[in-house]
């Protein structure tokens, strides 16, 4: 079977498809679900993966794919899962190939009123975005939620996610035509980058807002925190500015405010169940259509590599998605 792989840490030029033996059922920890797979989400972390960034380091060559969707052939039984059902999985790595073996914790029933391309953009960045906003930032109803990097895959399902608890979002992107994405995903307002705490000021009658969910990090971290209202908390959820923002914590004092990091992976994965139990939190929202992944560009898996380029040079709109 074809595979996308990595096979030196020289980053995406050097990424290869490859034919790999196919997985059986039977893993190492018992037997796994079998998923023929349609379309692979593309993700920040395979970037890193690619470039021997990240701090999981799989042993050389290795296949790349954080989150999928397909068919099942197989599940083991009492897994819930039977052949021919439509789900969404992910992995640390792996997904990228067109038979994946995976436990059953990390598979999930992918509604019908889903694609398979947008079955990939969910379970990675719409279980970040629930953790984040519902178990470490407790918003609660009516609260108004400030969005960086809101035209990604972690932003707009951040959009998604707040909106089907009741929330108010502000999303703040680089361009007008990010800006155009951020909308159709469900803003409520969108802001541009250069500027935007003024914005938010004048947009939130001077009060400020609940919650900043942070993808970018970096320089915008002082406006962020002087964005934000009473009691409000600010989400550490990753760094694609490229540099990691130092706090000052007399803002903390000064405000009532909190910083709060999220690190969904390493928190969900060491709690088997935890993400099944995510997953029935948001399938009302996936089921009455406030979840729905705005897909950008798909690409074929020969180009996962220029995937991951554009994603790096900060041309992505929405999630991009492969098609195995
Ligand atoms: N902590 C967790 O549990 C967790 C889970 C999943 C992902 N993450 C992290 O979240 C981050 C976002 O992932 P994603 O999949 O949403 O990525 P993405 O789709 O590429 O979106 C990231 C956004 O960051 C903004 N950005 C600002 N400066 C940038 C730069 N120099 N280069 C690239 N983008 C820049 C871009 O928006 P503008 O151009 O509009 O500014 C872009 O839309 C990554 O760092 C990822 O590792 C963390």
């Amino acid at each position: 079977m074809r595979a996308v792989r990595v096979t030196t840490l020289d980053g995406p030029g050097a990424i290869t498809v490859e034919d790999v033996e196919e997985p059986t059922a039977d893993g190492a920890f018992g037997p796994q679900v079998l998923v023929e797979t349609q379309a692979v989400g593309v993700s920040f972390p395979d970037l890193l993966l690619s470039r021997g960034e990240y701090q999981l380091k799989p042993e050389l060559p290795f296949t790349l794919g954080v989150d999928f969707a397909g068919t099942v052939r197989s599940a083991p039984e009492g897994s819930g899962f039977s052949a021919g059902d439509r789900v969404a999985a992910v992995l640390g790595h792996g997904g990228a190939a067109e038979v994946v073996a995976v436990g059953a914790e990390s598979v999930f029933p992918l509604p019908d009123a889903l694609s398979f391309e947008q079955g990939a953009a969910l379970p990675m960045n719409y279980l970040t975005a629930h953790f984040a906003l519902a178990v470490r930032g407790d918003l609660q109803e009516g609260e108004t939620v400030l969005v960086h990097g809101a035209a990604g895959g972690v932003g707009t399902a951040t959009l998604q996610v707040a909106r089907g608890y009741g929330a108010r979002t502000i999303a703040v992107v680089s361009t007008e035509e990010k800006g155009e994405v951020a909308r159709r995903a469900g803003a409520d307002e969108v802001v541009l980058v250069e500027g935007f705490r003024d914005r938010v000021k004048e947009l939130t009658d001077g009060q400020g807002v609940d919650v900043v969910m942070d993808v970018v990090g970096g320089d915008l971290m002082t406006d962020s925190l002087r964005s934000l209202g009473a009691l409000g908390r600010l989400l550490v959820v990753g760094f694609t500015g490229g540099t990691i923002p130092q706090v000052k914590v007399n803002r903390l004092l000064l405000n009532n405010v909190d910083v709060r990091g999220v690190g969904w992976g390493a928190y969900a994965m060491a709690r088997p169940g935890y993400m099944r139990w995510q997953w029935e939190q948001i399938l009302p929202m996936m089921e009455s259509g406030v979840i729905a992944p705005p897909v950008g560009a798909t690409y074929a898996a020969e180009d996962f590599g220029r995937a991951l380029v554009d994603m790096a040079e900060r041309r992505t709109l929405g999630k991009s998605v492969v098609l195995l």
